[in-house]
């Protein structure tokens, strides 16, 4: 294909990003509550847990003034909710306004765009307590309340929002993310966070209407194993049950029919209150911000095909009569055991802008792997700069194959601590000098990653 090597825009974000619970630490201070990231997990014996992480919330100036020195333009972070609301609803808690307050100023003083998640899986533990997702008279209201208030405080100087991330992996990886349910919960959960976030997308256009507010999915293409007939049907199928319905019902207001006949199948169906639909119809996001790691490989599986342990968010699985992952012999995997496919970003992103036509952000891609501190304060991480220089590389032709991509935000700004696999699994261009059970002096260090990522940004792309 003939390339027109236009490059990326001149006005693209280049940053990163982060959630709250994986990087802001003080866990219960001034005034925060728990969230349901905050109750120990049996594998929190061995690595460390989410009360110090890489304590962002009394490094936070330290840390935006590191972003800045790479020359970021957009910083993607998330709210912790029971940070405002320790109770999930109820009275505010003034201390965690101010502290978003501070630190969106302080984005704003070195002209970083903040791109802020609502609600990043931590979940308030009190609304827990009481079903959490499960209980649609509190949850809708207490997030619809949430975000309002959100809107109030900071939609003066925020003007790109999302309402949830990765709300696909939160229902296909319910136990490991924290909303533990069987699978007839989970999809009525998720028809619950569908309606939240409808309701809140059309609030954010009636409060702000100079903002700009998405869905934020974790998005893989599926390629099939073969070319095998019944292969193509089962990718088609994992992309409707694991992408799409994702996508569709916020952008197209609806149910796609692939996944509706799945969740027919299998007896879980949520149940719909009347006005249920028009509330789905009236979402209508700005833009697509999306997760990308690797991309799946599908192949058909029969009725009794065995449905084997889920692995983690990243793996694809098996739902028997449906599809099955298969192992790509193309691709090589992370230390992590996650399969690295660059060009699948492209095919992602091409995928999606077929199918939806809004412009989209990248709003997390990044390598989880072992760093090693040297003397002298020396890190050392080419296999990174390899993954995103390969990556950012795609993001170059999917926009030259006219794709509207405006942004480039990889895992993580900074080291945090990972869903469920503690801080040793490193994705950040700034080391945090800690271990798993030694919180040692959280000194900041800048890693190769961190030069070579300035350099990227300082010439728009081009120098990679
Ligand atoms: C995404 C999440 O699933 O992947 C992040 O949005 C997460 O919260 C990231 O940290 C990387 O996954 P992990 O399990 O390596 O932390």
């Amino acid at each position: 294909m003939t390339k027109t090597n236009k490059g990326f825009p001149k006005d693209f974000f280049w940053g990163a990003s982060t959630s709250a619970y994986q990087v802001e630490g003080a866990y219960d201070e001034d005034g925060k509550g728990l969230s349901v990231q905050d109750i120990p997990k049996p594998y929190h014996d061995k690595i460390c847990d989410f009360k110090v992480t890489s304590d962002h919330y009394h490094h936070y100036k330290e840390d935006i003034a590191l972003m800045a020195e790479m020359g970021f333009n957009e910083y993607r972070f998330s709210i912790s909710w029971p940070r405002i609301f320790p109770d999930g609803n109820g009275p505010i808690n003034k201390k965690g306004i101010e502290f978003y307050n501070n630190l969106i100023d302080e984005l704003i003083k070195y002209n970083i765009e903040p791109v802020l998640t609502i609600y990043h899986f931590d979940l308030p533990l009190e609304l827990e307590k009481q079903g959490g997702w499960s209980n649609r008279e509190l949850i809708i209201d207490a997030y619809v309340q949430y975000a309002k208030t959100l809107f109030e405080y900071f939609g003066d100087r925020v003007k790109f929002w999302q309402t949830i991330n990765e709300q696909n992996m939160l229902v296909l990886y319910g136990s490991l993310l924290g909303t533990g349910a069987t699978q007839k919960e989970l999809y009525q959960q998720n028809h619950h966070m569908m309606l939240a976030q409808s309701l809140v997308m059309k609030l954010c256009h009636e409060m702000l209407p100079e903002a700009k507010i998405g869905p934020a999915p974790n998005i893989a293409c599926a390629y099939p194993a073969t070319s095998k007939p019944e292969d193509i049907v089962a990718a088609q199928n994992f992309s409707a049950i694991r992408n799409w319905l994702y996508l569709d019902v916020p952008i197209r207001g609806h149910y796609n029919k692939i996944a509706w006949s799945y969740l027919e199948e299998f007896d879980l169906v949520p149940t719909f209150e009347p006005g249920d639909e028009e509330i789905l119809r009236g979402a209508n996001p700005d833009f697509i911000a999306f997760n990308y790691y690797n991309s799946a490989t599908i192949e058909h599986a029969p009725y009794d095909a065995p449905v084997g342990d889920k692995g983690d968010q990243q793996m694809a699985f098996t739902i028997p009569g449906w599809f099955k992952s298969f192992d790509n012999p193309y691709l090589t995997k992370t230390e992590f055991g996650w399969e690295m496919d660059p060009v699948g970003l492209r095919t992602t992103i091409r995928e999606m802008y077929d199918r939806y036509e809004l412009p989209m952000i990248i709003t997390e891609n990044g390598l989880g792997a072992y760093d090693t501190l040297e003397e002298g304060d020396i890190v050392n991480d080419p296999y990174r700069i390899d993954y995103l220089r390969e990556h950012i590389e795609q993001c170059r032709l999917a926009i030259e194959d006219g794709c509207e991509l405006f942004g480039f935000s990889p895992w993580s700004a900074i080291d945090l601590v990972s869903t469920h696999q503690g801080c040793s699994k490193r994705y950040g261009f700034i080391y945090v000098n800690r271990d798993e059970k030694d919180d040692k002096d959280l000194r900041r260090v800048r890693k190769a990653s961190f030069y070579w990522y300035k350099k990227v940004i300082a010439s728009n792309g081009s120098d990679l």
